[in-house]
């Protein structure tokens, strides 16, 4: 008889299992493959959402999350002598402690030393920079002094931003020395940052799965506008669009820089993504990474980009290193983010039912914030008062559906 490996349950803890809320779908990607997961999480057991109970063998609540040192111990007497084969997470602030779990029993996945260069923004540069790859020119900053230090080596105009940042909070454009003095003010509680030369061009992500650092599964997504303008413009609706045609010459920079990328960090199993800048001369210039999925729904772009299930890809692929879904891209799917205007509730939505009528079958989600519900803070979420998903096999018409919706739907508040 063959042996049946794969019935063999793996036994895997999940860091975080339900929350921010798409860490639910991991967890049942990770139950659906066969694993026994063993959740831990600061959310209380009770608490738990019903929608993520059947997935979790078992759960262990600790008081916090973040505290990683006591997480470790509280992990570790609470599995006792039961063995695990794999420590995971995809949620940012929780990949080094995957790591350093991994690191203490000895597992198989990335160390904590590789899962660094995924996290610390300095970090990464350097050892992207190492291979010969084109990276802004940047330093790390920890003082008042070390920023004035770096302004003038750097130059104008400059991006000041915390050196594990996430959200684009804290992330300052800097074009004179007339704007730098309130930046450093409203820095100072930052205890490291990174100082860099701003990157003209369009913004982009690149996306992978990876098995043993070659990725398995590639995405493009286009920011229409650049994360930061999405940031700091209250009435821009940010889109982002997946880009069908990925592989075109324009974006094959972009490909061949991220793939070298991954390389560079000593990428090992698990999602990635990227963002890389296009400037106007065709040159692709490395922004930043995370070991970890896109937020703000990518991985659901990606999804209803190719009618695959990458919450359960990755768990295959994260337990077994196997990729056994379609990569075939069928669709360019646009996402629109609202920002009602005015503050408080929700009160009413006026154009959505001439673009439900425009975008017709091509519509795939609907989730706008309905009336009576609390608006969500922009600045914090880039989820804002809900979105619309589109997709077209056309990239003109995936983009004409998204910026119909972006300017034709209103939301207000008060
Ligand atoms: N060197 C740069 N040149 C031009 N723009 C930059 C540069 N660095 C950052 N930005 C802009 O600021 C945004 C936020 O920076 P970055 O991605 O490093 O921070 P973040 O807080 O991790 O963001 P997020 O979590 O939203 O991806 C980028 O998406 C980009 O639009
Ligand atoms: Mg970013």
């Amino acid at each position: 008889m063959r042996a049946a490996w794969y019935v063999v349950a793996m036994r895997v803890v999940f860091l975080g299992p339900s929350f921010p809320n798409e860490m639910m779908e991991y967890t049942r990607g990770l139950a659906e493959v066969g694993a026994t997961v063993l959740g831990v999480g600061d959310t209380a057991r009770e608490a738990l959402p019903a929608k993520v109970r059947p997935y979790l063998a078992d759960y262990l609540h600790v008081p916090r999350i973040l505290d990683e040192d006591d997480v470790m111990e509280r992990v570790s007497r609470w599995l006792g002598g039961r063995t695990v084969d794999r420590v995971l997470a995809n949620w940012e602030p929780l990949v080094i402690l995957a790591a350093r779990l991994r690191d203490r029993w000895g597992m198989p996945g990335m160390s904590a030393d590789v899962v660094r260069g995924f996290r610390d923004k300095e970090l990464m540069k350097e050892r992207v920079r190492a291979a010969g790859l084109r990276v802004p020119r940047s330093r790390r900053v920890r003082s008042e002094r070390e920023v004035r230090e770096a302004v003038e080596a750097i130059g104008y105009p400059l991006i000041l931003k915390p050196i594990a940042g996430a959200g684009s909070a804290d992330t300052y454009r800097v074009r004179s020395a007339a704007e730098l003095e309130p930046v450093i003010a409203a820095m100072r509680g930052i205890p490291e940052a990174s100082c860099e030369e701003y990157v003209e061009g369009e913004e982009f992500t690149f996306d992978t799965v990876c098995v043993a650092g070659k990725p398995v599964y590639e995405n493009i997504a286009a920011y229409l506008p650049k994360p930061i303008e999405m940031r700091s413009v209250e009435w821009i609706s940010p889109v982002i669009i997946t880009v069908r045609d990925m592989y075109q010459p324009k974006l094959a920079a972009g490909v061949e820089l991220g793939r070298k990328v991954l390389t560079a960090l000593g990428m090992g199993d698990g999602f990635t993504h990227m963002e890389w800048f296009l400037t106007p001369k065709g040159e692709a210039v490395f922004g930043e990474i995370g070991g970890r999925p896109g937020g703000a729904h990518l991985v659901d772009q990606m999804n209803y980009t190719s009618d695959i299930d990458l919450f359960r890809e990755w768990a295959r692929v994260a337990c077994y290193q196997r990729y056994e879904a379609p990569k075939e891209r069928k669709y360019n799917v646009g996402i629109v983010f609202k920002r009602a205007q005015g503050q408080g509730r929700i009160t009413r939505i006026t154009g959505l039912g001439d673009w439900l009528q425009l975008a017709g079958k091509w519509v795939v989600e609907e989730k706008l914030l309905r009336p009576g519900t609390p608006r969500r803070n922009w600045k914090q979420t880039l989820l804002s008062d809900g979105h619309v998903l589109v997709r077209h096999p056309d990239w003109a018409e995936a983009y004409r559906l998204s910026f119909a919706a972006a300017t034709g739907i209103k939301m207000y508040a008060e």
